[in-house]
């Protein structure tokens, strides 16, 4: 495997790529599924699941170290900061979690490697590709396993490239408009049997992925990836992201803002409205909830402080200088951030007083609830063994989501 050729292969030879998406993951039948459900070896406990798991994803990172990727580009809201996050939470959650071991294992290694395409084709090309980020990450899956098995049975195999192709949890075909005017509909990956069920495993990786999609971080890594016009989605259709336009504050329902695009605030309040009466949350339960709510709190307080901008308890300069530091150091790695942050920081100071104002008011709480994320993290995770949080090449997980820096010093009450 050599990365560089795997990129290439994502981005010039998309209908080849398609091609192998759809014969071996995107036309698995229910029949299919069952089986591969089925097939996995009994007697296997919890703790188990998850050292194969957390063995399973330091064996993919490294095979892919080995061929060349560095981990250090692409979407700056979708890089090392969001993988490290993601499998934080996955052996946090799962270490709670009363769940199958089988559902485990497969929840835990798709829901800490669900976006890993991010780092070799852009994130916000959707809407004209065949082959998403979703497809992108399970198709280098498919190349690692080709040539070791990462101590996983083939079955366990499919069922992580399987669920990492669901996790962007479309409700609807994509309509995918290619070459001279031809189209393309996705239809949504299979979730749940005939008889209602869900396939756990698929959802499980969904979980992982939304507890970054709300809280602190999220809101952070949103806002490291709004500096060039992209498009991204509303839940029902892909709408136009520009700095200024999405950075007014406000906060209106779908009806009342018609055909204006959703600003940050929306978004935000959009991800942190996904509970058990949603479409994406209608199996949430049990310790997720628990975990999910405490990242929809958080949310919702930030939200809450944008909207009701007082005076800052520290200066607002200050409270822009912790900003950038927290960005830089601690959402994402630097040499993904740095550039992008100087850029935002200039059109931070280009919009209206007002808007910097209320602004202001909600980065210092993105930091403040971060401290609480990690306060709860703490006491959750702190026991658990040290070894399960180490990743090569990234090296110890928990150092990084650490608070640490210049912006814990300006902001610590
Ligand atoms: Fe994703
Ligand atoms: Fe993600």
């Amino acid at each position: 495997m050599n990365i560089e050729t795997t990129r290439m292969r994502l981005l010039r030879r998309q209908s080849d790529c398609w091609e192998r998406i759809e014969k071996n993951l995107h036309s698995l039948n229910h029949g299919s599924l069952i089986a591969l459900d089925n097939d996995f070896p009994c007697g296997f406990s919890r703790q188990e699941a998850i050292e194969t798991g957390t063995c399973a994803v330091a064996a993919i990172m490294d095979r892919l170290s080995r061929a060349g990727m560095f981990f250090n580009e692409g979407d700056p809201g979708h890089g090392r900061g969001h993988l490290i996050r993601d499998y934080v939470e996955a052996v946090w959650l799962f270490s709670a979690l009363d769940a199958r071991p089988a559902d485990i294992l497969i929840g835990l290694v798709a829901g800490a490697l669900h976006d890993i395409g991010c780092f070799l084709i852009p994130r916000y090309a959707e809407e004209k590709r065949s082959v998403r980020h979703a497809e992108a990450s399970a198709l280098i899956l498919e190349e690692v396993f080709s040539e070791c098995n990462c101590g996983l049975t083939r079955s366990e195999q499919m069922m992580i490239e399987y669920a990492i192709c669901a996790h962007t949890h479309y409700l609807k075909p994509a309509e995918i408009k290619f070459g001279n005017g031809r189209k393309r509909f996705i239809a949504p990956y299979l979730d749940t049997r005939l008889n209602g069920e869900p396939y756990w495993w698929v959802w499980y990786t969904r979980w992982v992925d939304r507890l970054d999609t709300n809280g602190p971080s999220f809101a952070a890594r949103h806002y490291l990836t709004i500096g060039k016009p992209h498009l991204d989605f509303d839940g029902e259709d892909h709408f136009a992201v520009g700095y200024a336009q999405h950075m007014r504050p406000l906060l209106r329902s779908r009806e009342e803002r018609g055909n204006d695009p959703q600003t940050m605030l929306e978004h935000l309040a959009m991800f942190a409205a996904t509970d058990e009466n949603s479409p994406y949350g209608k199996h949430d339960r049990r310790e997720f909830i628990t975990l999910r709510d405490g990242q929809r709190n958080r949310s919702k307080r930030i939200v809450e402080a944008v909207e009701n901008a007082g005076m800052t308890r520290i200066p607002e300069a200050d409270v822009l200088c912790a900003w950038n530091d927290f960005l830089s150091f601690q959402i994402e790695h630097p040499e993904i951030a740095v550039p992008v942050v100087k850029q935002l920081f200039e059109q931070f100071s280009n919009l209206p007083p007002d808007v910097r104002h209320a602004w202001t008011a909600g980065f210092l709480a993105i930091m403040d609830e971060y401290l609480d994320w990690y306060r709860v993290g703490q006491k959750d995770f702190g026991h658990l063994p040290h070894a399960w949080f180490n990743l090569p090449h990234f090296g110890d997980a928990l150092a990084f989501i650490q608070p640490h820096g210049l912006w814990l010093d300006i902001v610590r009450p």
